[in-house]
């Protein structure tokens, strides 16, 4: 069989000796605490407070929360797949790699080259969303930024003398980019620790909302909990809660960039696989949790066309006495402001290891020749891809100022799927091909959690519209140019091979 080809496959062996010394660069210095905060560092932000109200007043109503237990229960297979891989193989470069491993070099480069979509791209969404909420903390102390300065093209906003104005660029965006780029490139320790504050008020913050918003759960709002499909699919009845699965997918993203900080744990067979679904069940727990009282406090038609900050604003306000006129009285003033400054930490952490796990991911691809060198150069000091860093920091600053949230973030979605079908496929093939190298961690009942992980992800990118689809071709067939261009030519296990 001729191996200097496409599919030219790396030896799992030859990886674990690769990262089982210290010379490949980065510091060793995560434990499995900090691996888990790193995980809800990742995974808690946009989707959960701004994502899920739309879903509710759109397509699912008060069963949102059936939507988060369906997506949960899509990365949950997932995220067992990426367990066992994470804990045989455990290099930087997360799917990439696995795949590297498993289908040959064309596989690894098509998911080196769609992760980031899922995480520079993804890292651009959330600081979209950041930038809103900023705007509307600002606002509670008459600071007004001028909306042209913090939207995209594209986007437009209505103000209160009902002008309408059209954004130019995202200022904000940009800003808590480039501070989260700088944060980074100081060093993964600093970042972990940052990181671990954050993870802690956003924690809270949910726990709070969960346990004030309980008291005022009103059952009639539960009624109907399934409201009854419009006539177009999607729209509320069954397959409106699908879709909803499919749009609140996004609020669980960021499990597995644990698993690019492989080489920086202190213990990655051990600690991987805890890293990565501890984390995700913490967060699925607190979300069904959150859907369940911000779906109970009010009817799910308030969140009507609140996009940005509105949902969450909005089931607090409804947190209070109900008066004789109907009027609610909220009984937590004080939670709204406090709430977005949580929301505003959260965020930065979401976006800080979005850009841990992009520029991970072409470390290890610059690493085996595919990419430019300049992607694996560690500062000599502060031991991370600095130049990686800066250079990423540009690009998701570009998406972040000139490209709307929804567009981002479908590509985001689509992106991350197709990975986690990789992943799960990946599984299988190295069941059949290596089925007696040790594993720490084994994904439980194979074929059959894997083969269901490939439906239930499928099936949610089959829920995105079309135009995310073209948007994910056009990027692919971008990166065969690439990968014909450069990469296949400069491939190290190609020219070792040939
Ligand atoms: N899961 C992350 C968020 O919701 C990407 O912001």
């Amino acid at each position: 069989m001729a191996d200097s080809t496409l599919f030219v496959k790396k030896s799992i062996t030859g990886l674990q000796e690769e990262v089982g010394g210290e010379s490949h660069g980065l510091k060793r210095t995560l434990g499995a605490p900090s691996l888990v905060a790193l995980g809800i560092g990742a995974i808690i932000g946009a989707g959960l407070f701004s994502i899920t109200g739309g879903a509710a007043a759109n397509n699912a109503g008060p069963a949102v929360t059936i939507s988060f237990v369906i997506a949960a229960v899509a990365c949950a297979f997932a995220g067992l797949c990426y367990a066992e891989f994470a804990s045989m193989i455990p290099v930087a470069g997360s799917a990439y790699t696995y795949s590297y491993a498993t289908m040959g070099e064309f596989i690894a480069w098509i998911i080196g080259w769609d992760l980031v979509l899922e995480y520079a791209v993804g890292a651009a969404t959330v600081a979209i969303s950041w930038s809103r909420y900023l705007v509307k903390f600002l606002g509670y102390y008459d600071i007004h930024l001028p909306a042209s300065m913090t939207l995209s093209p594209w986007t437009t906003a209505t103000l209160p003398d009902g002008s309408v104005v059209h954004g130019m660029i995202n200022l904000p965006a940009v800003f808590i980019v480039v501070l989260m780029s700088l944060l980074l490139i100081k060093g993964t320790k600093e970042s972990a620790t940052v990181n671990g504050v954050i993870v802690a008020l956003k924690v809270a913050v949910v726990l709070i909302f969960i346990g004030l918003g309980w008291g005022y759960i009103n059952q009639a709002n539960y009624t109907p909990y399934i409201p009854t499909n419009t006539g177009e699919f999607g729209a509320f009845g069954w397959s409106g809660v699908v879709r909803a699965a499919g749009i609140i997918f996004f609020a669980y993203i960021g499990f597995d960039a644990v698993s690019t900080a492989a080489q920086e744990a202190k213990n990655p067979k051990r600690d991987m696989p805890i890293g990565i679904l501890v984390s995700l069940a913490i967060c699925t727990v607190l979300y069904i949790l959150f859907a369940h009282v911000m779906t109970g406090v009010t009817s799910y038609t308030s969140f009507q066309g609140a996009d940005g900050i509105a949902p969450v604003a909005v089931a607090i306000d409804h947190m209070g006495e109900v008066g004789l006129n109907g009027i609610v009285t909220p009984a937590f003033p004080w939670l709204n402001k406090a709430i977005i400054i949580a929301i505003l930490a959260g965020y930065s952490s979401v976006i800080m290891v979005m850009l841990m796990g992009q520029t991970r991911v072409f470390f290890s691809m610059s690493k085996d020749g595919l990419l430019p060198k300049i992607f694996s150069d560690v500062h000599p000091k502060f031991r991370t891809p600095w130049k990686s860093n800066v250079l990423f920091m540009i690009f998701v600053s570009l998406f972040a100022a000139f490209v709307p949230s929804n567009v981002v973030g479908e590509m985001t979605s689509i992106g991350t799927l197709l990975a986690f079908v990789l992943v799960c496929i990946g599984v299988m093939v190295l069941r059949k091909t290596q089925p007696n190298l040790p594993r720490a961690f084994k994904t439980p009942l194979v074929p059959l959690v894997p083969i269901l992980g490939i439906i239930a992800c499928f099936a949610m990118m089959a829920s995105l519209p079309g135009d995310t689809w073209l948007r994910l071709i056009i990027w692919l067939a971008v990166g065969f140019v690439i990968y014909f261009g450069y990469s296949a030519k400069n491939s190290k296990l190609r020219n070792d091979k040939a």
